[in-house]
């Protein structure tokens, strides 16, 4: 049973899918692990520190061959998987709805896609949520990027020279990231309020410490909603939320915008109009940039200034964490995979609640229920 890791290749992308802790995990399970050379130098993990776990270190054809399952934070080129066993499992981020083409290329070769993002949000697969512990970092390093490209402090300071006013944020959605993003910029001394459509989460901002911010005449999501997460809402809501957000945007000094909405393009929450209502040094960071963009104008991976306004957005943003990123990113597909451990096969053999959920492809076919509604 052969385990391989491979050096991500996609641009700006520094995780690495295995580290040291997980390969010796692994190797403990009866697995062999493979990992290619320099896969962990940009998530700060040497060679030889895979080495010393028990790993063989190697180049990328060789660490291929035979594998079993291969680990990877983006799914991998196929040509990378050359060599591989038949119908080997490969375990990582498919992008499934936007990346189409590369999950049919994957039912084509006759490779069994697992799609890490397609993990159930149940209990028992919290540990295995690659979406939670990424966006949990970025909820973070969104805050801290926005704090340092903001020309004034976060918190309030009582000096000789006179008082500094604490900054204002609110954060727009409140899933895993805005969260974190609450606690991050609260731990900063920031005033934080926020909002979301999910009323479930009322309760959450205020045990964090920020003030709840809703749309009051028009219903919001009750609850969780299907799998936790929001849906469109309707045009309604949207007007609604428009007025709201707009009388209290121009009052702020920081935004922050996580919200998603699965298989769809990001809501767009903040519009230029808005933008030009705020104070000229104001920044706004826009966690939903690569999925389209909750903020009018926001481009990934570029300051834009808009009416005196920063407007900032990683199309990546955990890789800027890339050794945090990659230490909970490992532990998730650990987690996963030994969940799983058959000690009789020697190998993972998955149920069907999780199995069938994250699973795209397999026996040529792309099979996942998901991609075919
Ligand atoms: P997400 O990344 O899909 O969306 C971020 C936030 O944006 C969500 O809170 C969503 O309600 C909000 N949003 C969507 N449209 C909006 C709009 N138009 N205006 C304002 N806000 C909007 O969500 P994430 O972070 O993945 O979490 C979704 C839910 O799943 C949460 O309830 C979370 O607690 C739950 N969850 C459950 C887990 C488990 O039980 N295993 C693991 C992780 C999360």
């Amino acid at each position: 049973m052969k385990i391989a890791v491979l050096t991500e290749r996609a641009d700006g992308e520094s995780r690495v899918a295995a580290t040291p802790e997980t390969a010796k995990k692994f190797a403990a399970l009866g697995a062999s692990v493979a990992v290619e050379a320099g896969a962990g130098v940009r998530a700060s993990i040497p060679d030889e520190a895979y080495r010393e776990a028990g790993a063989e270190v190697g180049g990328a054809a060789a660490v291929a061959k035979d594998a079993d399952i291969v680990l990877g934070v983006v799914a991998p080129d196929l040509a990378l998987l050359k060599g591989a066993k038949p119908g080997a499992w490969v375990a990582a981020m498919f992008d499934p709805f936007r990346e189409r083409s590369r999950v049919e290329s994957y039912a084509q070769g006759g490779y069994e896609a697992l799609a890490m993002e397609f993990m159930p949000r149940i209990t028992r697969a919290q540990s295995m949520d690659v979406l939670s512990s990424q966006a949990n970092l970025a909820g973070y390093k969104a805050v801290i990027a926005a704090a340092d490209a903001y020309g004034r402090a976060f918190p309030m300071m009582m000096t000789a020279a006179g008082t500094v006013q604490a900054a204002k944020v609110f954060v727009m959605g409140v899933g895993v990231a805005g969260l974190q993003a609450i606690a991050t910029a609260r731990r900063l001394g920031a005033q934080v309020s926020a909002t979301d459509v999910r009323s479930a989460t009322r309760e959450q901002i205020q045990s964090l410490g920020a003030k709840p911010v809703f749309v009051e005449s028009v219903a919001g999501i009750e609850g969780e909603g299907a799998g936790g997460y929001a849906t469109e809402m309707s045009e309604e809501y949207q007007q609604a939320q428009a007025e709201l957000v707009s009388s209290h945007i121009s009052k702020q000094d920081i935004v922050i915008t996580t919200a998603l909405i699965p298989g769809r393009a990001a809501p767009r929450l903040v519009s230029d109009a808005q933008i030009a209502s705020m104070k000229p040094g104001s920044v706004i960071f826009d966690l939903a940039v690569s999925q389209g963009g909750n903020v009018e104008g926001s481009v990934a991976d570029q300051v834009s200034e808009k009416h005196g306004v920063k407007i900032i957005g990683f199309s990546n943003t955990a890789t800027h964490l890339a050794a945090d990123a990659s230490a909970l990113y490992s532990r998730n597909l650990f987690n996963f995979l030994s969940a799983f451990w058959d000690k009789e096969a020697g190998r993972p053999v998955l149920d069907e609640e999780i199995g069938d959920a994250v699973r795209l492809t397999r026996g040529g076919a792309v099979v996942s229920e998901r991609l075919k509604g």
